[in-house]
């Protein structure tokens, strides 16, 4: 029951008065929530070689949130956003003085080379295609610089605390899972913290730090569950990680 349910809900979400309606009514996480956009703000800038004034920095996945740029801005960084769906009202869409932009995902609608830094928080695991979003971060990112992405891998709708549930996307063969949710802000990519260190490595990143969170729970507790089972223990103990990597050097022209 519980799947039909997903099912049904997941399709009625094609129907654009319902589509508008859930995405007027969903929360992004951060919002403006100042004070955790502070918290999230030290998290990402700590591992930048400097202070962020005079840096061009990308947010991939703003959502509803435009705080980081805010925090960003008033300490001289300059600062553009990139999302595949408008959340933002002109206004809002201000602080973003190197432009708010949206696409589909596959495309960075910037040119070659223009970022010093591009971040993200709690986006990463819901991108459709990692591997050309991978390639195209690596584009806009000026040699040397930095990917800093901290991805959230547990289920963002269960317990975040119960083994047996805190990876439930992992339930079901894809088709199933992409039938219950992939109109949904639920729909996640799936990708577990080993697989994103490979993805990044194969679009030629430089990893610097994969920094993992891991669970309370033991491990015993998620064997248990047959679901998990061919999950690795690496994975099933890793509940997000941030990532810093460096761009591929920008090969010589002839
Ligand atoms: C869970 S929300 C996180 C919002 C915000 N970063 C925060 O932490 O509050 C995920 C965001 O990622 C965006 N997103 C999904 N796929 C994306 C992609 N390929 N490129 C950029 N943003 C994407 C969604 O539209 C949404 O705004």
């Amino acid at each position: 029951m519980r799947v039909l349910q997903a099912v049904v809900h997941n399709q009625l979400m094609r129907l654009p008065p319902i589509r508008r309606l859930a995405q007027n009514r969903h929360r992004t996480g951060l919002q403006s929530d100042s004070a955790r956009a502070q918290v999230v703000f030290e998290e990402l800038s700590r591992h930048l070689p400097r202070d962020v004034s005079g840096l061009k920095i990308l947010e991939l996945g703003p959502g509803k949130g435009w705080s980081l740029a805010q925090i960003a801005r008033s300490r001289g960084a300059m600062y553009g956003g990139f999302d595949v769906c408008r959340y933002l009202t002109q206004e809002q869409a201000g602080f973003f003085d190197l432009g708010y932009s949206i696409g589909d995902g596959d495309v960075l609608p910037f040119p070659d080379r223009m970022f010093d830094v591009v971040w993200s928080h709690s986006v990463l695991e819901h991108v459709r295609s990692p591997e050309r979003l991978l390639a195209e971060v690596n584009r806009v990112l000026a040699a040397g610089g930095l990917f800093v992405s901290s991805i959230d891998l547990q289920s963002h709708y269960h317990d975040r605390r119960d083994a047996s549930v805190m990876y439930d996307f992992l339930r079901y063969s894809e088709r199933l899972w992409n039938l219950m949710a992939d109109q949904r802000s639920i729909w996640v990519n799936r990708l577990r913290k080993t697989d994103w260190c490979t993805l990044f490595g194969n679009a030629g990143f430089q990893i610097l730090l994969d920094q993992p969170r891991h669970v309370a729970n033991d491990l015993s507790d998620f064997r248990k569950c047959r679901y998990l089972s061919s999950v690795s223990d690496e994975d099933l103990l890793v509940a997000g990680v941030l990532l810093v990597a460096a761009a591929a050097p920008v090969a010589p022209s002839r």
